[in-house]
């Protein structure tokens, strides 16, 4: 009997890829992990390159990519493009796409729907919630049907409204403890990791050690199990106003700009295109092209 090389099925991970379990693996060695959110695929080669871990197609998109004022306004079909781009350019990373606001807080079933969207359409290998309460029986939906959940507690920016603002989340004792209890109750309604925004640090710490699946941090100090930063802002080509967790690694605004001027520049006084950006054409067929010009302008 011949056998055929095995081929992944729909729900195999590709050849490369990071696996869930790898990822559980690294909590358990006190391996960092790393995130880093991008939303087409050349960003997805360099943050493969890089060695991130995990990128997130956030719902950030919104206001970095798309440009509004907040991450509401991002539609699953908006999401779902960039979600694609993200996969095509990112081997190893696991590509989690964010489910938009609206996408998951009607009912079970139409979170369901849209997250299977993302698999299915998007390519991506797991889908990410904002919330716990409501959300609890979504991840319960969706990890019963086979679609990998990470969750996100503390400033959740799809309700920034509810909260009062874009600000730190878990400063009482009380408020403390019901994300803690919220981080437990994800975990027990089967989310793979956790993502922690702007909460206290030790309160994150304490959380982190809680669980066994790994936390990913944003404004939550050093001890979650991995960090996540959004691409404009740890490569400075956001030119809003950075929250005080992002650490700025470049100046991308500032390099593209000074490129665009230089370009501009050149263009209008003609040191653009030089001979070597140009194509030749051999000067018989230059002649005869000019001749039969020529003959048709008569
Ligand atoms: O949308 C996003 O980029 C996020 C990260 C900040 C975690 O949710």
């Amino acid at each position: 009997m011949t056998t055929r090389p095995r081929q992944p099925g729909p729900n195999a991970p590709a050849p490369g890829k990071l696996t869930l379990p790898e990822l559980a693996e690294m909590k358990r060695r006190s391996e960092k992990i790393v995130m880093v959110t991008a939303y087409d695929a050349p960003s997805a080669r360099l943050a493969d390159a890089a060695g991130a871990d995990l990128i997130l197609v956030g719902d950030s998109a919104a206001m970095v990519v798309l440009g509004h004022d907040s991450t509401v306004p991002a539609t699953v079909d908006e999401m779902l493009v960039l979600t694609r781009a993200v996969t095509r350019g990112a081997r190893r990373p696991l590509v989690v796409a964010d489910m938009p606001f609206g996408s998951f807080q009607v009912s079970d079933e139409s979170a369901l729907e849209n997250a299977i969207r993302f698999v299915k359409e998007g390519d991506a290998e797991a889908v990410k919630v904002e919330g716990a309460g409501p959300t609890l029986s979504r991840v319960q939906a969706l990890v019963g049907a086979g679609v990998p959940v990470m969750g996100h507690i503390g400033l959740t920016p799809q309700s920034a409204t509810m909260l009062g603002g874009f600000k730190a989340q878990g400063r009482t004792s009380e408020k403390a403890l019901r994300l803690y209890e919220d981080a437990r109750a994800l975990e027990a309604a089967g989310c793979f990791s956790i993502v922690l925004e702007a909460v206290p640090a030790p309160v994150a710490t304490r959380i982190t050690h809680a669980l066994s699946i790994p936390t990913i941090g944003i404004g939550a100090g050093a001890d979650t199990d991995g960090q996540v930063l959004v691409w404009h802002d740890l490569l400075g080509l956001y030119e809003g106003r950075a929250p005080r967790f992002v650490k700025q690694y470049a100046d991308l605004a500032g390099e593209i700009r000074r490129a665009l001027e230089t370009y501009v520049g050149e263009v209008r006084t003609g040191a653009f295109p030089e001979e070597r950006h140009t194509y030749a054409i051999p000067e018989q067929e230059l002649a005869e092209f000019e001749a039969e010009v020529a003959e048709l302008l008569r």
